[in-house]
């Protein structure tokens, strides 16, 4: 397999490309420049210089689930967990409404106490304060009444990572009780009910090999989401996972370019999984094609409490306090923060 600034061309004109050369192209660091270069002038031809800033408010770390790549999962004893009050909920949004911002992005583990009374009435009272925003929820896996009960509640965006759409890697991530085949139903009913959709991966988990990652992206082409999410795996030292080593920032980047040339549409953020591994992570992922940030609206003292991974970055520019920071960063990258409501641009 031959690559070469053709290759990239091509897909920056079709959008397809073979395993064979996903593979050869995820394998080398070669190509970066142009696959950065391609995937930017891709994103200018459809979003311009825009990035959409999200206001993102982590309202529980409880979570029932044992992920084992996760700071927050329930076998973690030694972690502090918290729940925001609906109050301190509608606070969050006041102050990231105040900053200008148009999405709030509630996320949470999955947590019982959050019953589905209880979460469609946060949704409805920010819907009613805020009928100009988008509320996206990040709330884990639920049934179909569940998803159908919070978009009549006013939620119009859903964030359910895939996490690995290879079965055997699912199940290295997971314990049994998870299923790769459940969590997919979820997304498809959450497409199904009119949801703009978000699924993603982390790059660099444990056991996860550069095929996976094309299984993972035919996935992604698969179930079309609007907004896919990646960013790196990093290590927490009170999981099961604490041998592993994190992913590299380098992979994390070459794939947010391979993904905006395969989904030029797609609205994708540049997380703060990234801004945790490099100073300059975030700056790196717009330029390689990303197009959303969602800084922390969370009250201060407990954003260092949702850890699923250790030494999150949420000061300074990630959080909502250093707004004027992140819009510093954006512009010096060469882009422009907006924070409107930012709907995904399809395809006419
Ligand atoms: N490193 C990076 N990302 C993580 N997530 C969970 N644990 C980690 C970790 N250790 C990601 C998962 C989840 C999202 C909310 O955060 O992909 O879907």
């Amino acid at each position: 397999m031959t690559l070469s600034k053709e290759t990239i061309k091509q897909l920056y004109h079709t959008h397809g490309i073979s395993n064979d050369i996903l593979l050869a192209l995820l394998a080398t660091d070669t190509w970066d420049e142009e696959l950065f270069a391609y995937a930017d002038r891709v994103r200018r031809e459809i979003y311009g210089d825009a990035v959409y800033v999200r206001g993102l408010i982590e309202f529980s770390n409880y979570c029932k689930n044992d992920c084992y790549y996760c700071g927050i999962r329930a076998g973690n004893c030694k972690a502090v967990r918290y729940r925001l009050t609906k109050q301190e909920i509608l606070d969050c949004c006041r102050e990231g409404y105040r900053l200008g911002m148009r999405t709030f992005v509630l996320q949470s583990g999955e947590d019982a106490y959050f019953t589905d009374e209880r979460i469609c009435d946060i949704v409805s009272s920010i819907h009613s304060r805020y009928p100009d925003c988008a509320i996206t929820l990040s709330v884990g896996e639920k049934s179909r009444e569940s998803y159908l009960a919070y978009h009549q509640a006013g939620a119009r965006r859903y964030l359910l990572r895939h996490e690995a759409a290879s079965d055997a890697l699912y199940a290295k991530l997971h314990p049994e009780q998870m299923q790769l085949a459940r969590r997919k139903q979820c997304l498809q009913d959450l497409k199904e009910i009119g949801y703009q959709v978000g699924a993603g991966f982390m790059v660099g988990a444990p056991y996860q090999t550069l095929s996976d990652i094309v299984s993972d992206l035919r996935f992604l082409q698969t179930l079309d989401p609007d907004m896919i999410g990646i960013g790196p795996y990093i290590t927490h030292n009170d999981t099961p996972f604490s041998g592993f080593e994190s992913g590299s920032l380098s992979l994390t980047l070459r794939i947010l370019a391979i993904v905006r040339l395969m989904f030029p549409h797609a609205l994708l953020p540049a997380t703060t999984a990234l801004a945790t591994i490099s100073p300059d992570g975030r700056e790196r992922g717009l330029k390689a094609g990303a197009n959303v940030v969602m800084p922390n609206l969370s009250p201060l003292g407990v954003r260092q409490l949702y850890n699923l991974y250790e030494n999150k970055n949420c000061t300074g520019a990630e959080s909502a306090q250093c707004s004027d920071t992140l819009c510093m960063l954006i512009e010096k990258a060469g882009y422009h923060a907006v924070t409107d409501i930012g709907d995904v641009k399809r395809p006419l």
